[in-house]
């Protein structure tokens, strides 16, 4: 009988390498390994010679760029979708779309199990094995292998089963620290080393995709987003693909010093943990629609969608994107803005994001209501009426209970 298959998430780091060789061993079941691109970066690079090293019969990099963009990213754009307020939820939005790819490429190769890294005190796992048991709930089931919450190595004994296997690991210095990043094309999720300590203000090596406030230039820069029904779709007035306008706004932004967040965040487990983020482009994206909307929408509108957004914000932190009920809030945001159509001008500098001006052909800011100037065509006596009504209720209750003057 053939070996069963198990396809496994391959980001050709240590930890995902050792990962191979150990399902093999522990399983005994061929390894194909699954490397996504959500925009990491050079991370891939060489990602197949590293697969084969660690004696994966087959190696598939799919390049999924475009539909995290499209499918989860400006999704969750349109919802407002920040964790706790700061959070653009890079890594969360990414989670589901690779489940995904594992669910498909172990239908394609005909696998049994699929396989990722994450440990037993992440919300990873939760998002990882929720996605993937969602997904394949309609057919065969796939059993979930999860090597470093199953085998409980310390990091020393990690890198002696290494050297036994053979593995060339990429050695770092022993002074040099060594963080734990998640990335993807939405920000860098970063944690580790110093930043476990909350007091300790992160290390300036922790970052790298935005600089620090002393070398970002004097002249701050301004830039204007286009949108369409809520989506970004150009930059300058030029119109951009959406993967591309994020990488153009995380370098810009970044050069100015915009899109670090330091957090302590409530895990889904229950543990508080120390986060640092760099998301440039998600800071000026939800900064820019946010604005647009204030325009666009009347008041009852944006308070819902804030409504709304807090529990989709926590919906996709905790792994439930492949649910009903954020497919129907995401269509409540499809429909909120329908008339999110303008531009957002936004000026970059010393580590702020402004907005200094907002445009929309759907725009319900009415020049001649705000206006104090001549042209002003608001009814000032029909004022007097509305208060009159308005205030009934508690006028009413204040006669005849509270007598307000003297209380
Ligand atoms: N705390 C974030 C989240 O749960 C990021 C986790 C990313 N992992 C990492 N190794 N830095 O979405």
């Amino acid at each position: 009988m053939a070996r069963e298959k198990c396809v496994l998430a391959y980001s050709g780091g240590m930890d995902s390498t050792i990962s191979a060789v150990w399902i093999r061993e522990r399983y005994d079941m061929n390894v194909v390994t699954l490397s996504v691109d959500l925009g990491a970066g050079p991370e891939l690079i060489g990602v197949k010679e590293r697969a084969a090293q660690a004696g994966a019969v087959e190696s598939l990099v799919w390049d999924v760029k475009d539909e995290f963009v499209n499918e989860y990213i400006f999704p969750g754009l349109k919802a407002g979708a920040m964790y706790e307020g700061v959070y653009a939820l890079s890594t969360a939005l990414g989670r589901p779309l690779m489940a995904k790819k594992l669910v498909e490429a172990a239908r394609q190769v005909g696998a049994s199990a699929v396989a990722h890294g994450c440990t037993g005190k992440g919300n990873d796992q939760v998002r990882f094995d929720s996605g993937i048991m969602t997904l394949s709930a309609h057919g065969d089931p796939l059993r979930i292998i999860a090597p470093a919450r199953e085998w409980g190595m310390t990091r020393d004994e990690e890198k002696l089963y290494a050297a036994k296997a053979g593995l060339e690991l990429r050695e770092v210095g022993s002074d040099q620290r060594v963080y734990s990043i998640d990335r993807n094309l939405w920000g860098q999720a970063i944690e580790g080393e110093d930043l476990e300590d909350t007091w300790v203000e992160p290390p300036e090596d922790a970052y790298s995709w935005t600089k620090p406030i002393a070398d970002t230039p004097d002249e701050a820069v301004e830039v204007t987003i286009g949108f369409e029904r809520g989506v970004p779709v150009s930059i300058d007035g030029k119109a951009v693909s959406g993967v591309k306008l994020i990488e153009v706004l995380n370098a810009m932004a970044g050069e100015h010093g915009v899109g670090r967040i330091d957090h302590i965040e409530n895990r889904l487990v229950g543990i508080k943990s120390r986060e640092v983020y760099e998301t440039p482009a998600a800071i000026v994206l939800h900064t820019a629609i946010r604005a647009l909307e204030t325009a666009t929408m009347s008041r009852e509108q944006q308070r819902v969608k804030a409504n709304l957004s807090a529990i989709y914000s926590d919906m996709v932190y905790d792994g439930r994107w492949f649910t009903e009920l954020r497919t129907n809030i995401a269509a409540f945001m499809d429909s909120a803005h329908e008339f999110s159509t303008g531009d957002v001008r936004l000026r970059l500098h010393k580590g702020s994001c402004m907005v200094v001006g907002r445009r929309s052909p759907y725009s319900l800011y009415d020049f001649d209501l705000a206006t104090y100037s001549t042209t002003d065509s608001f009814d000032h006596e029909s004022a007097t009426g509305f208060i009159d009504i308005y205030s009934l209720s508690a006028r009413t209750q204040a006669r005849i209970q509270t007598n307000r003057e003297t209380r």
